[in-house]
């Protein structure tokens, strides 16, 4: 048995000069949790180039989804945003990670902290009803440089707002939070300082942070990460793992190139 699934691209939709998200049909073996990531790439010359990707769509959908930064020189990335519908992309078999409710000590206001396409493992926790069954509140804070970094979260935040059955729970439970650090927009600079300063939970009229209640999952820019981390556990939070289950949870399998 191969290593791989091999699973046809049913869409792509180019968001920027450096973003894309593409749809691919889903092997009925492949399971996951939400939040978790998988192998992903092309054969290339005979031989399987992959990188660990996020899924970006919820155990319960039929496709698979990925959002994907595109590198000129990027090994894998290069190519894979070249792909169309029809080409066929390899999956690996078994999905892994850290950002799983289940390494979360209980808590009441669930905090998803992304940069760029970190974005990519909250989409589909946020599409999973057992996440709104666990929590009172949710926070998705989305960073970018640019405006127009944030489409694909609007559009998929947008569209579950429409949807007939989580519609309801992101009303009641979800506040999306995009912020921009390079060009004007609503909301302006980076999550370590929104945090800190405070920011973040006045424009959500939410209270500060409480290590009572919060919980926190994290993926993105490797730098912010490192900040976070420190920044949480001067506070007291300590970090989740499938075997202790922690304040906050991070993802570093994370695509640059
Ligand atoms: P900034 O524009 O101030 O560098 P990148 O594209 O470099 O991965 O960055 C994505 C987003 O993450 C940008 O808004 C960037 O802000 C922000 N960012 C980068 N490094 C950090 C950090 N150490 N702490 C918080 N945010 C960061």
């Amino acid at each position: 048995m191969s290593a791989f699934y091999r699973e046809k691209v049913l869409s792509v939709q180019h968001w920027t000069d450096t973003l894309f998200s593409f749809r691919a049909t889903r092997d009925s073996g492949f399971r996951f949790q939400n939040g978790q990531f998988a192998m992903i790439g092309l054969e290339v010359d005979g031989r399987p180039l992959l990188r660990a990707y996020s899924m970006a769509s919820a155990n319960h959908e039929e496709e698979l989804e990925f959002f994907s930064i595109k590198v000129q020189d990027g090994p894998l990335t290069s190519k894979l945003q070249k792909i169309r519908e029809g080409d066929t992309i390899l999956v690996g078999r078994k999905a892994t990670g850290t950002l799983i409710t289940d390494n979360l000590i209980p808590g009441k206001r669930l905090m998803l902290l992304s940069t760029g396409t970190g974005l990519a493992p909250f989409a589909s926790l946020i599409k999973d009803p057992e996440v709104y069954d666990r929590y009172d509140q949710i926070v998705l804070v989305h960073g970018c440089r640019q405006v127009s970094e944030l489409a694909y979260g609007e559009e998929l935040v947008a569209k579950l707002h429409d949807d007939e059955l989580f519609g309801p729970m992101l009303s009641e439970k979800l506040s999306y939070y995009p912020t921009v650090t390079r060009e004007p927009f609503r909301n302006r600079g980076r999550i370590t300082d929104l945090i800190t300063s405070n920011q973040l939970f006045s424009d959500l009229h939410q209270g500060p942070l409480d290590i009572e209640t919060d919980r926190i999952m994290m993926c993105g820019s490797p730098a912010m990460l490192e900040e976070l981390k420190q920044l949480f556990e001067t506070r007291g939070f300590k970090e989740g793992s499938g075997n202790t289950p922690g304040h906050f949870v991070i993802e570093k399998a994370f695509v640059e190139r």
